[in-house]
This record gives structure tokens, C-alpha cells and sequence, in this order.
């Protein structure tokens, strides 16, 4: 089956082509009227996309969105996969992403082919598929899960049905952790959420005893196992805004801390830290290809485009749909603040 491919626009303006004293907050603001557009952004995008974004979500939520949106134009704000499920979800909509080469070492390392070779060594096996991973990766799985659904659509499954889960082994060993769940893993990890060190973690912890831990669960488990709340993006920046904490040490990617400092700008957020002590690889190099000048020219350009073949889509949609129907209700998508 054919893959999706990202559309270039030939005639398309380039970085090169703008002013120097173009404003691409207001450019930005304007095209989003000319062109009825909603600009949809993860909590990973630096902190000035966040803000012109319509909306700021984790991957479910952002999904939920995508679906329903009625504007004619998705600009997606954020990595190649989360474009492709807005494009699954709304294939009548015009999908843009501001640049195509921003991918997930998750998608990497999950060939279609290989995955197929894996499914069919396991046919007994239900594939439950983490959301980062390819069109062609979903259109071979049976449910798509996030990080904030997963444990409660596996837990609707019966208790004897054999699960394998891709791509991300440490989610999926959190999940068979907390369902009490066999299931075959693929071997794969987030280069973001892997490099994070528990030594580092238990010296900032000794510095700041009473800074809670929160952490995804795309972390390895020596961090996990010191992290008094785990969860997705919006369920890290829930704990946070319900806590009474003063401080907190947050192992995830570090741009989610603009939302808490701008809902909790008296409280302290650390970053967690690397092997060298620092939180530099608190940085998805993925998310920060992004910027608001090239989504000014996606915007302009109707390009960077998502386009895949119907066929992919109607089979990556099933498994979609049935991630939407198993889910919990929806939770309040966070408004991106004026
Ligand atoms: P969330 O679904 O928690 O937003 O995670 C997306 C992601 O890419 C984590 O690295
Ligand atoms: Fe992929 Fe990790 Fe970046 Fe999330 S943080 S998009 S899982 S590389």
C-alpha cells in the first residue's frame, strides 16, 4: 500500500522571500480569516506557537479536535503523525504542517513492512498501537491508543487476549505494569523521553524535597519509579494545576512548562535532567523544526499538504474509530490563553 505523502507547493513563497520586518503573528492572524482556518498546536511547540494557537492539546485531544473542526484549513502544529491522524480524521479539510520533515523516533523506528513481518509471527495477537507511528503502521493495528487512553481502552479488552504493542516499549511496559497485562513489545523509545536520568533525578529531588514528580510514560522505568503522578501531556499539566506544591520536577519534553508558568507564574517547574545533569535532552528536535514563520508560509502556501491514498486512510481510520469509541469522555481540551 502507498504511503502518505507530504505535498510541496512548486510555486511556493520560502523563508527568503519575507521581510525582514515581516510580523508573522499579524500575517499569521490575517490568513487564518482569508482562509478559515483553526491552528491546532501540542504542548511540545515553543511557547509563541502555543500562543497563537486556536488550540493546545495532547495527542487525544488534538485528535477530537481535528475531527470535528469545520474550518476549511488544519494548521498542525506539531509532528508529522498527529498531521496524518487530522487528515485521517478530515479528509475534506486542507491539512498543513509547518514543516514536513518534523518526524517522531517512535515512526522511525516502526516500518510498515517490519510491522508486518511482526503481526503475522503473532496472528493471535491484538495490535494496539501507540498514536505515534506512521499511517501505514495504523492501517496494519486493530486499536490506536495515546498515552492518556491506553490503560482504559486495555482494560475493556477480556483478560485473556494476547496484546502486542508497538512502538514504544516503555509505554508499553508501564502498561502491562499497570494492567496487570502480558503483551509483546516492539522495541522502540522516544529519544526524548529515554535520555533522562534517574541518578540526575534523585540528586534534584534531594535538592527540592518537595517538588512532586511528574512524568510520561514514554520514560524509562527508573524514572518512573520515583514519579508521583504519570500521565500524558494534559494529564501532567492537570496534576500540576491541582496540586499545592510550590515547586515541581517535570520529566517530559520541557515546553509544556509554558502553560504552567503561565497559569502558575509563582510556582517553580525543573525541568528533569540528562546524564550530564542538564535538561537539554528535554528538547524534542522534532517540535523544534517548527516555527511561526514557516507556519505563515504553510498557511500561505497550502503546503507543506497531507495527502494519502484512500485506501491507507480508510484502513489507519478503523483502528482510529475504534480508539475514539473505546476512550473515556472527552476531557476540556486546553483553551490556548489570550
Ligand atoms: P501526549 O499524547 O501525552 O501529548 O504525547 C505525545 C508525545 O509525542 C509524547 O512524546
Ligand atoms: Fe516523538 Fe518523542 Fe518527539 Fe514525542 S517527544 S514527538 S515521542 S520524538
Amino acid at each position: 500500500m502507498q504511503d502518505t505523502v507530504i505535498l510541496p507547493d512548486a510555486q511556493a513563497l520560502t523563508l527568503s522571500d519575507l521581510d525582514p520586518k515581516f510580523d508573522p503573528w499579524a500575517e499569521i492572524e490575517k490568513l487564518k480569516v482569508q482562509k478559515n482556518a483553526v491552528i491546532l498546536a501540542h504542548y511540545y511547540q515553543d511557547g509563541e506557537i502555543q500562543d497563537i494557537a486556536d488550540f493546545v492539546g495532547d495527542s487525544l485531544d488534538l485528535s477530537r479536535k481535528a475531527a470535528a473542526t469545520d474550518a476549511d484549513m488544519i494548521v498542525f502544529s506539531g509532528v508529522r503523525f498527529m498531521a496524518e491522524v487530522a487528515k485521517i480524521l478530515s479528509p475534506q479539510k486542507t491539512v498543513v504542517l509547518p514543516d514536513a520533515d518534523a518526524g517522531c523516533s517512535l515512526e522511525d523506528v516502526c516500518q510498515p513492512g517490519d510491522f508486518a513481518r511482526f503481526r503475522a509471527e503473532h496472528p493471535d495477537h491484538l495490535a494496539i498501537t501507540y498514536i505515534n507511528c506512521s499511517a501505514g503502521v495504523k492501517a496494519l493495528s486493530d486499536i490506536i491508543v495515546t498515552s492518556s487512553n491506553a490503560e482504559y481502552i486495555i482494560n475493556q479488552l477480556p483478560k485473556h487476549q494476547p496484546i502486542l504493542f508497538a512502538p514504544d516499549k516503555h509505554l508499553g511496559a508501564y502498561l502491562a505494569r499497570k494492567t496487570g497485562r502480558e503483551m509483546l513489545l516492539w522495541d522502540g523509545t522516544c529519544l526524548v523521553h529515554d535520555q533522562f536520568s534517574e541518578r540526575e533525578l534523585v540528586k534534584l529531588k534531594t535538592e527540592h524535597p518537595s517538588a512532586p514528580i511528574a512524568a510520561h510514560p514514554e520514560c524509562h522505568k527508573g524514572i518512573l519509579d520515583h514519579a508521583d503522578h504519570v500521565g500524558s501531556t494534559k494529564g501532567i499539566l492537570d496534576f500540576v494545576l491541582a496540586s499545592p506544591a510550590q515547586e515541581f520536577i517535570i520529566a517530559t519534553e520541557r515546553h509544556i512548562i509554558h502553560q504552567m508558568e503561565k497559569a502558575l507564574p509563582e510556582k517553580t517547574f525543573l525541568a528533569a535532567p540528562g546524564a550530564d545533569g542538564s535538561c537539554n535532552c528535554a528538547d524534542c528536535p522534532f517540535m523544534a523544526m517548527n516555527t511561526l514563520e514557516k507556519m505563515y508560509l504553510a498557511m500561505a502556501n497550502g503546503a507543506p499538504k497531507i495527502e494519502m491514498p484512500e485506501d491507507l486512510r480508510l484502513s489507519a481510520l478503523k483502528p482510529l474509530e475504534k480508539m475514539l469509541e473505546m476512550s473515556p469522555p472527552t476531557t476540556k481540551v486546553t483553551q490556548a490563553a489570550e
